[in-house]
């Protein structure tokens, strides 16, 4: 398996341009599914996900016709017949994002059945909130062998739904399920984050009648008949901040290009409170660091509080603060497994429950590391950039799964950062 082999202490300097973003991109794909229709989606990145995604959907029975675009991969979807309505566990295994599949396919098929899923480790990760949700749109829900399976030979029937915790993945699966269903349905307590309202503007670029996406409150108006569409995917929020951070973590300069600015206001927020410099114009951003690093407080929330998916990366660039910061986890309960191996790294940081308190240290060292989830991985590349000595990162497939073309990136403003196979 390959590695990923840094040689810290380089102040980054240059330009990175934004990649098209997963976690809109995986929606808007299996929302593909909704129409016979031919769908082209624009600027789909290049990553894992995408291409178990695309696996799943041809396991379907699509047809697809992927070209390279400006910004990222073209994708001509024809969902013409579905052939198989069963998401099966390799697959799912794979990517917790396939449990989406259920909601389409139910509204396409009338049936479906998908694996429980698999995906990062970062806590249980249930999927209860969609299940009971998909029941009040009238689906019988079974559990067999492993498998969720969800019944509606008739439609389903749009209903009230007040979803008891904010969850982008149910709220996702809903619209797609809502969409065919008869009649109105309405989200309460719906998630807020960018990607759900991507997927609305995709859905209703296809003639749904969905509206309030990007808010608390969603309401979808169901139709039989989707039209045909061409749709580009929004800059990757997350991908964005990495590289913020990476450019304030080794005190370097970096511009990002291709951002929306408005989608990145709590990091922004909190990296100005440590010293960072953010000089925004329209969709460029330059972050730079020429001063030591102040110590914050931080607290993950559902969109537009502190992003959970930047948690990690945070805790890299806090762990050579000037002081004590305390990050607080809210959204999964056991996303701290990048603690130990920053600790390996020199940091000092101790968790109690759902709160982690990281002591700056003066420098962080050099180690052979392993990434337990995405964005735990993206960390220590993060804190290995801003290292003393070599850092070697294995497990690397699940930065594949959610940054494209990172080495090339990095490597572009100076960074020395290669992918080696594996011993
Ligand atoms: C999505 C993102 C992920 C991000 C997360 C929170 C994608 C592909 N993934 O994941 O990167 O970290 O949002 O912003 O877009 N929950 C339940 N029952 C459910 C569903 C969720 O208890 O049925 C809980 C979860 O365990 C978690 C919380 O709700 O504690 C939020 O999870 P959710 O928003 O659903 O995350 P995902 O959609 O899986």
């Amino acid at each position: 398996m390959d590695q990923i082999k840094i040689r810290g202490g380089e102040k980054l300097n240059g330009t990175i341009e934004i990649s098209g973003s997963k976690n809109a991109a995986l929606p808007i794909i299996v929302a593909s599914l909704l129409t016979h229709k031919k769908v082209i989606i624009r600027r789909v990145p290049d990553l894992a996900d995408v291409r178990t995604i695309l696996e799943l959907l041809t396991f379907f029975g699509a047809k697809l016709n992927i070209q390279s675009g400006i910004g990222g991969k073209v994708i001509e979807i024809r969902n013409e017949r579905i052939i198989n309505n069963k998401a099966p566990y390799e697959l799912v295994r794979k990517m917790r994002a396939s449990v989406l599949v259920l909601g389409a396919l139910l509204a396409r098929c009338g049936e479906a059945m998908v694996s429980l899923p698999g995906g990062c480790a970062i806590g249980t990760r249930p999927i209860d909130i969609h299940l009971k949700a998909l029941e009040k749109l009238g689906a019988k829900i079974s559990l067999e062998d492993g498998y969720v399976k969800a019944e509606a030979p008739k439609g389903l029937t749009g209903s009230v739904i007040n979803m008891p915790k904010v969850s982008v993945g149910a709220t996702e699966n809903l619209m797609m399920a809502a969409v065919h269903a008869k009649g109105e349905t309405v989200l309460h307590n719906a998630a807020k984050e960018p990607e759900i309202f991507e997927l609305g503007c995709f859905l209703n670029s296809m003639g749904s009648r969905v509206s309030g996406m990007g808010t608390d409150k969603i309401i979808i108006n169901g139709i039989k008949e989707l039209s045909e569409t061409d749709f580009t995917v929004v800059n990757d929020r997350i991908e964005a901040g990495t590289y913020a951070i990476a450019a304030a973590i080794t005190g370097g300069k970096i511009r990002l290009e291709g951002v929306n600015i408005e989608h990145l206001g709590s990091l922004f927020n909190i990296l100005s409170k440590t010293g960072v410099s953010i000089i925004k114009d329209n969709s460029s951003v330059l972050i730079s660091r020429d001063r030591s690093i102040l110590p914050v407080d931080i607290i993950t929330e559902p969109y537009p509080g502190f992003p959970t998916d930047m948690q990690a990366q945070m805790m890299a660039f806090l762990s050579l603060g000037e002081g004590t910061s305390k990050i607080t986890e809210n959204i999964f309960e056991n996303r701290f497994m990048h603690i130990p191996e920053l600790t390996r790294m020199g940091a000092d940081i101790t968790q109690v429950g759902s709160t982690a308190t990281v002591n700056g240290v003066r420098k962080l060292k050099g180690a052979p590391v392993m990434a337990t989830d995405l964005r735990a991985s993206v960390s220590l590349v993060l804190a290995g950039l801003a290292a003393h000595g070599e850092t070697v990162i294995s497990r690397i497939y699940h930065l594949d799964r959610g940054y494209e073309n990172l080495v090339f990136k990095l490597t572009n403003c100076g960074a020395d950062i290669k992918r080696v196979a594996g011993v």
